[in-house]
């Protein structure tokens, strides 16, 4: 008999190699290769074996002209934060991936979305997770349309594929993908093989018969979606549904998008009526008690087309350790330890033998660039135990010249802090306004020294 193929797959990146090895080349992983057994091509046949990464089907070369663009029309969710962030809805033919940490409420908001979608479009809900009944218990509570979205417990890939068949659905969502298996090959469902394979089998389906294909994913603790990265190569779109610390407000970020941008942030507020959309959401993070304290201070961050006003705090303290702890929550970790070099260099403080730790309120993760002058103030703040100014809002980036780079928007910024109430400003010197918003005072500010120089 001949040996069965085996290959050698990584967990983390998905790369796969003909020998076993410590190290996976590719991501820098270590013991993450793990064998499976590769599935025989008897089933199909030579010429679309070769094919089986290909997801659309085989036409004439065109040239781009020729391309008939005016069919692909969105279709909304009837959820508009949700429709924001897949860059104005969903496209046919099209793979979203959605993930999440369990309880983030990924379950509820693609039922939410599916019951409402389900009226003018067939739709097909695969449950691999929870029974149909909790999920029709969970409609009914939180009074959906219960007469159109089809419900199957099923999480055979190949029963999936049949239900497709026997349905003809134009919406298809898959609860969770870390659940469903091939019966063709002999690996434990969740295991790279399978989701991989299984992932790619439903991506191929919905492209073919161009149905709009949702994918539940679940994500590991340091944020990345489980399974192999490999899943990101495949679909189209790959969104991030994130909780709050305090887990009343749900965020939901775009991570790749083929049909839009992806720096959009949809907000929602989780309810005993389920997500509910915030849909002015500029403040929504910012509540301060009366006490005014050293090492807070608010920044105003540009996320898509909206502007969001959060607290950066900063704590700086003796440390007890010969390696002090430098500590980022919401923030890059690397961004961080970088600042502190420019503060020591340019700023003339030293905190080598302090605990420096930085934190967004609200949990809020805050991407962008322009948070660095505010945590630089807030770590000042913090380490001089001096508060700075309820009434002060701050945004720039600082560059490793000690220099305060312009960020992008900085006139809407502005003029939304005022809008809260807020009288002073710190900006950049590019972001300095013609015109300062009423009953608001700028300070523009070219270096990181003349931003410590100021005195409040
Ligand atoms: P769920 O959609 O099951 O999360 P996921 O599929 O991402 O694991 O959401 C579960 C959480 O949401 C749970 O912790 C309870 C909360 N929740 C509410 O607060 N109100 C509601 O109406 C619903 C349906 C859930
Ligand atoms: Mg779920």
């Amino acid at each position: 008999m001949a040996k069965a193929k085996t290959a050698f797959v990584c967990g983390d990146c998905g790369s796969d190699y003909h020998k076993w090895q410590g190290q996976c080349s590719d991501c820098g992983a270590w013991n993450t290769l793990s064998e499976i057994r590769l599935g025989s091509a008897k089933s199909t046949s030579r010429a679309s074996a070769g094919r089986s990464g290909f997801a659309g089907e085989l036409a004439p070369a065109k040239v781009l002209s020729e391309i008939d663009v005016s069919e692909v029309k969105r279709i909304p969710t009837g959820m508009t934060e949700f429709d924001r962030v897949l860059g104005g809805g969903l496209v046919p033919g099209s793979a979203i991936l959605l993930g999440g940490n369990p309880g983030a409420g990924k379950s509820t908001l693609l039922l939410q979305a599916c019951c409402g979608l389900a009226s003018h479009m067939p739709a097909l809900y695969v449950t691999g997770e929870e029974s149909p009944q909790q999920i029709a218990m969970r409609a009914q509570r939180l009074s959906l349309p219960l007469d159109e979205l089809k419900l199957m417990a099923e999480t055979n890939v190949e029963a999936i594929l049949a239900a497709l068949d026997k349905h003809q659905p134009r919406l298809l969502v898959v609860d969770s993908i870390q659940v469903v298996y091939s019966e063709e090959l002999s690996s434990a469902p969740g295991s790279v093989s399978q989701v991989r394979e299984c992932a790619a089998t439903l991506t191929r389906a919905a492209k073919q018969r161009g149905i709009v294909l949702l994918l539940v994913g679940h994500v590991t603790k340091d944020g990345s979606l489980a399974g192999p990265k490999v899943l990101e190569h495949m679909i189209d779109c790959s969104v991030l549904l994130e909780s709050s610390d305090d887990q009343r407000f749900r965020t939901l970020r775009g991570q790749k998008n083929r049909f839009g941008a992806v720096n959009e942030l949809g907000i929602f507020a989780m309810t005993e009526q389920g997500l509910r959309e915030v849909k002015n959401p500029s403040a929504i993070f910012l509540e301060r008690g009366e006490k005014q304290s050293s090492g807070s201070v608010v920044m105003v961050v540009w996320e898509g087309t909206r502007p969001l006003l959060v607290e950066i705090q900063a704590l700086v303290d003796d440390s007890p350790l010969g390696n002090p702890r430098r500590l980022a929550v919401g923030l890059e970790q690397n961004r961080l330890a970088m600042l502190l070099a420019i503060l020591h260099r340019h700023g003339g403080l030293q905190v080598g033998d302090q605990d420096v730790f930085a934190n967004v309120v609200g949990g809020v993760r805050v991407l962008e660039t322009s948070v660095d002058l505010a945590l630089l103030l807030a770590i000042v703040s913090s380490f001089r135990d001096r508060p700075l100014p309820r009434d002060l809002v701050v945004f720039g980036e600082v560059g490793l010249a000690g220099e305060i780079r312009p960020v992008p928007s900085g006139q809407e910024r502005l003029s939304e802090a005022a809008k809260h109430g807020f009288a002073r400003a710190i900006v950049p010197r590019g972001n300095a306004p013609k015109t300062a918003p009423k009953g608001m005072q700028v300070h523009a500010v070219a270096t990181l020294g003349e931003a410590l120089a100021l005195d409040f």
